[in-house]
């Protein structure tokens, strides 16, 4: 299957409205095009949500930059670029590789909360949560750690200078860009909220009204808190002028973020997490994301299975990978947080012997209950926003990337005289042990909100190396589900061998193990599937999960791109 040509592919997804093969995968997103979304390269690959953003990574390569230098520039453009999901205001997990490395390193620029938090920011008197708090405003944004991380990864390993590869982000902010389908969705989504904000409204709204598709989005006030960072790197964020007018508004709106926090913020270089599946190495985040855990363990559990045999979308297939992903869910709640601050049984929970037990556990023909699906017991021991990018080049040199704000436009507040949009990733704590977060995912104490902890994510950037060299890197937006996302894709292309461009634009599924369902994305599965999947007593809900795979494969001495078809987004290279 693997060898059909893209050729083929490439005509199947553009043509069909869905394609019923073996397996359904989506056709392209309404606008966007097949030839844009897949490309095949020799020298290197960019694969990102936004056309200017792969522009400005391709350009440079040409430039003589290597795959880091494009990663600052896609960094500082997608942030311009789509303002709902990412921005200088929030933070991400960064993985990369060159040849001759152990193994890659993980960078973490996840938003740290305030030094002044407390543990019931969220509640009320009475120990409830006071609604929204930890989505819309001051308090619903952690310190930002996007503009430390891209400066200090890029210092390590970029060539051109930061005034070089933050030139094009610049360039957007001031020159403008129109509207386009998904910022302008975003927009009509969020808009009760930003109009709140002045700063907001001034721009994101045109006489009163919602920018809409098509109108031009000029942010001047960006593009001097870029100039800021491109004159003085990491201090003209976290301190100098943008660093007093971010503690300028908090102060304002009694929030909680004081120079000292922006001043002290750190980016963590971590050791990722790595698992095996049948001969490769999987190398994905580590906590604070409780995405490298749950993508190995998903793997760990069905690896045995051999589910290749029965295809991606068999109702066996479907059945095993949903019952792993919500023993993770289960585990997740229980055990994950920021392991500067907890312990997370990280060894345990990306055993293969644990895995074992978990298939011990599954039924053969119906799925579990929620209230059988208990966490392991190990002695002595997330509106679906956020961006992806990834970047591999012939000589084994990857970067792959997902960043964000949390929700659409995360807080929606944006500081006054700067451009920057305050993330909401405050929202990613549990509020309380029990309480659900934006995707709905159980918190638990070992995710309550403390001084200068990082909330639990689930981005999973991930590089998957053969025999010592990068073969596939990846990873997705979409809270909850990219873990689920990245797995699946995973096992697409490891267990059932199908073509990159498939393995992205197969329907995907998701569990979490609350809500009690198992969620279908885009147009479902075939009715076969899903009838079985019914009788064995799955309740399915037909819900989109959001996700935008961002991946490249080398095979052959070929890179290949694939931006997901799901979304807005371009794969280029030479
Ligand atoms: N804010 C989404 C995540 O970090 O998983």
């Amino acid at each position: 299957m693997r060898n059909l040509s893209l050729f083929f592919i490439l005509f199947l997804i553009s043509a069909c409205s869905v394609f019923q093969g073996p397996y359904r995968t989506v056709p392209m997103a309404p606008g966007e095009s097949a030839q844009e979304h897949f490309k095949v390269g020799k020298k290197y690959m960019i694969a990102t949500q936004g056309r200017y953003s792969t522009s400005a990574g391709k350009k440079m390569m040409e430039l003589g930059g290597n795959a880091m230098d494009a990663a600052a520039a896609v960094s500082f453009v997608i942030s311009v670029e789509r303002p709902q999901s990412t921005g200088l205001g929030g933070g991400g997990f960064l993985l990369y590789w060159q040849p001759g490395m152990e193994s890659p390193d993980a960078y973490d620029f996840r938003e740290k909360a305030p030094l002044l938090a407390k543990k019931n920011l969220f509640l009320d008197k009475e120990g409830n949560e006071v609604p929204r708090k930890s989505l819309d405003g001051i308090f619903a944004g952690g310190v930002p750690g996007l503009v430390a991380g891209i400066i200090e990864s890029h210092q390590k390993y970029g060539k051109l200078p930061l005034a070089t590869v933050i030139g094009p982000a610049i360039e957007l902010a001031e020159k403008g860009f129109p509207v386009y389908t998904e910022l302008a969705k975003a927009l009509n989504y969020r808009q009760d909220t930003l109009k709140s904000f002045p700063a907001s409204e001034k721009i994101f709204f045109k006489k009163g009204k919602i920018l809409k598709e098509g109108d031009l989005l000029v942010q001047k006030d960006l593009a001097k808190t870029l100039k800021a960072i491109q004159k003085n790197g990491r201090d003209g964020f976290y301190k100098g002028w943008v660093a007093k007018a971010i503690v300028a508004e908090e102060r304002r709106r009694g929030g909680l973020i004081r120079m000292n926090d922006l001043r002290r913020y750190n980016v963590v270089k971590r050791k990722p997490m790595k698992g095996t599946y049948k001969g490769n190495d999987v190398y994905s985040m580590s906590p604070p994301s409780s995405g490298g855990i749950h993508v190995i363990q998903i793997l760990n559990t069905v690896e045995p299975l051999n589910l290749g045999h029965y295809g991606i979308q068999d109702a066996r297939t479907v059945h095993y990978t949903a019952s792993a992903m919500q023993q993770a869910f289960a585990d997740r709640a229980r055990y994950l947080g920021d392991s500067d601050f907890v312990s997370v049984p990280i060894k345990e929970l990306t055993s293969k012997e644990y895995a074992k037990k978990i298939r011990a556990k599954i039924p053969a023909d119906r799925p579990l209950t929620k209230e059988e699906v208990g966490h392991g017991e190990f002695d002595g021991y997330e509106s679906p926003e956020t961006t992806h990018f990834t970047i591999m080049d012939a000589e084994g040199h990857v970067v792959t990337s997902t960043q964000t704000i949390n929700g659409y436009f995360g807080s929606a507040l944006v500081i006054p005289g700067t451009g920057i949009v305050l993330n909401n990733e405050m929202d990613d704590f549990a509020t309380k042990v029990g309480a659900k977060n934006l995707f709905g995912a159980v918190g638990g104490r070992n995710n309550l909100v403390e001084a200068e902890k990082r909330p639990l994510s689930s981005m999973s950037p991930t590089i998957v190396l053969k025999d010592n060299r990068p073969v596939l890197a990846i990873g997705t937006p979409s809270g909850t589900r990219i873990l689920t996302c990245v797995a699946q894709t995973l096992l697409n292309y490891l267990e059932h061998k199908a073509p990159l461009v498939n393995a992205v634009s197969a329907v995907r599924y998701h569990q979490q193990w609350f809500p009690d369902e198992l969620r279908v994305g885009e147009f479902g599965l075939n009715k076969e599937t899903e009838d079985k999947l019914r009788a064995m007593g799955y309740k399915i809900n037909h819900k989109n999960l959001g996700c935008r795979v961002q991946a490249i494969s080398f095979e052959n001495g070929e890179l290949i791109g694939v931006s997901d078809p799901r979304g807005q987004g371009m794969a280029d290279g030479e």
